[in-house]
């Protein structure tokens, strides 16, 4: 897999065993907390729902898990490869565990529904397995081991939003955070597990969401962005108070723009957007407010209708431009990125370049490129034959992704010699004299720190020159 550029990504592998950082709490019983996440940005979104849940039975978060008493892993199952680091990391953890005996070893997320109880025969140190809705649970489940049991629980639940906790910021920057607005995944994509781990898809209370970012927003935060798998069927109904009329249902226009409204300085942006459901009225939104960021992650997979429909993408190659060409002309300035699967089951030469071909039709600012990997129980895996050969699926990832390369490239030359808005996000990472941020588009800025601004603010920067992946310019006034 390879990504370029990426920082509001749902299913991003490549971001991995981040630790995190001690959080305060005043009421710490000793007990240490150590947790790591894995794949996509839910996880590392539910991985702060976790740390509230324990911070609020005593425990506090430590950086290093060779001090801590509960180890916990926040997996995924995405792709194989996803699967095989967290087994590898999991190795690391048995070292320490042999050092510390009393040490928890617990695995959370995908791979924990997706094996269930199977994960303890397989693994021998560890000893709770929890599946994404039934981190309430935690506790409890933390008890019986120290009675001496091994923990699982993997029941996924059709309500369950954790709206009402608060999640404690991990690894934050103080300036960016991510609120997840729903759960699960009704498509039913014949490639993905994801239907399997994390259940029916269901939304969250809009009020919990906007509180949410309000609460954000007055703690300094400058930027949310909203998560679902598919944040276009994003649809709630408020509960009927007593002698109140009952509300309009809120779809995800309704909501982007109510949070939109908490404060035209707070950024909003979202992921991930489905071709098939998004619609005119989430572009004129987008169009309306400012500070709603003109970036949208519309994911292909393939621009093959055939290889469209076995995927059961339930969209074809004609709706997808017609879907591209409605942005173009509602946000003309809107950037666009996209996933894309190389050598899906019985995908041939000419379908393959049909996916080349859409690539050309949209030039993406940025994309997330895979090489299929059938995942266990998925409906592909059921129904056709894995059969294009390992060293085919990488020679078109390959093509795939030069192509990429040289649109991302084209893309990002159009900012060279402009202007452009930036939220200061931190210090570059090669360099405590420069900056970094991003624009409107989600393309990474790079500039010279300049002391009259600081870590949260808006700058203009003038785009001096860039690489495929990054923008390198300086603060104008
Ligand atoms: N093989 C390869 N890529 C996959 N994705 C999902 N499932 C698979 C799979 N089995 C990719 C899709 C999706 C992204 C999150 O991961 O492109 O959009
Ligand atoms: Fe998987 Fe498709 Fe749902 Fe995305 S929309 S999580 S690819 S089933």
């Amino acid at each position: 897999m390879l990504d370029l550029l990426h920082t509001t990504k749902t299913h991003d592998e490549s971001r991995q065993g981040e630790a995190v950082e001690l959080a305060p709490t005043g009421k710490s019983d000793g007990r240490k907390l150590y947790i790591e996440s894995y794949g996509c940005q839910m996880n590392f979104s539910d991985s702060e729902i976790v740390a509230s849940i324990l911070i609020d039975q005593g425990f506090e978060t430590t950086k290093d898990y060779k001090e801590a008493d509960v180890v916990f892993i926040n997996t995924c199952s995405i792709r194989e490869n996803a699967e095989q680091r967290v087994r590898n990391r999991l190795k690391e953890f048995e070292a320490a565990k042999n050092r510390k005996p009393g040490m928890i070893v617990g695995v959370l997320g995908c791979m924990a529904e997706r094996l269930k109880s199977k994960f303890l025969e397989e693994e021998k140190l560890v000893d709770i397995v929890v599946g994404p809705d039934a981190y309430r649970d935690l506790p409890n489940l933390i008890n019986k081991v120290e009675e001496g049991h091994k923990a699982v629980n993997v029941l996924l639940s059709r309500e369950e939003t954790y709206a009402d906790i608060s999640p404690v910021r991990l690894n934050s920057n103080g300036v960016t955070a991510f609120i997840s607005i729903m759960r699960g995944c009704d498509n039913m994509c014949s490639f993905c597990v994801v239907p399997f781990t994390r259940g029916r898809e269901r939304s969250r209370d809009a009020a919990s969401i906007v509180k949410e970012a309000q609460d954000l927003f007055n703690a300094g935060y400058r930027e949310v962005t909203l998560l679902g798998q598919n944040v276009d069927s994003y649809k709630y109904t408020p509960k009927v108070e007593e002698g109140q009329e009952p509300q309009p249902t809120i779809n995800f226009a309704k909501l982007l723009e109510m949070v939109a409204q908490v404060s035209p300085d707070l950024r909003v942006r979202f992921s991930t957007s489905h071709p098939k459901d998004i619609t005119d009225e989430v572009l004129y939104t987008m169009a309306k407010y400012e500070n709603i960021c003109k970036y949208i992650h519309l994911p292909v997979q393939s621009g093959n209708s055939r290889i469209l429909k076995l995927m059961n993408r339930t969209y074809d190659r004609e709706w997808y431009m017609e879907r591209v060409d409605a942005i173009r002309r509602i946000i003309p300035e809107c950037a666009i990125s996209t996933d894309i699967i190389t050598g899906f089951c019985t995908e041939t030469e000419e379908e393959h370049a049909d996916t080349l071909s859409m690539m050309d039709y949209v030039k993406y600012d940025f994309a997330y490129m895979f090489a299929y990997s059938e995942r266990p129980g998925t409906l592909a895996a059921k129904r056709y034959e894995d059969d294009i050969p390992e060293e085919v699926k990488k020679r078109r990832l390959t093509e795939v992704v030069n192509k990429q390369l040289e649109h991302s490239l084209e893309r990002i030359q159009q900012y060279v010699g402009k202007v452009q808005k930036v939220l200061i996000e931190g210090y570059s990472k090669r360099s405590d004299s420069d900056y970094c941020g991003r624009n409107d588009q989600n393309t990474m800025v790079v500039f010279p720190v300049d002391p009259r601004f600081k870590v949260g603010d808006y700058v203009n920067v003038l785009g001096e020159s860039c690489t495929s992946a990054t923008l390198i310019g300086r603060i104008v006034d």
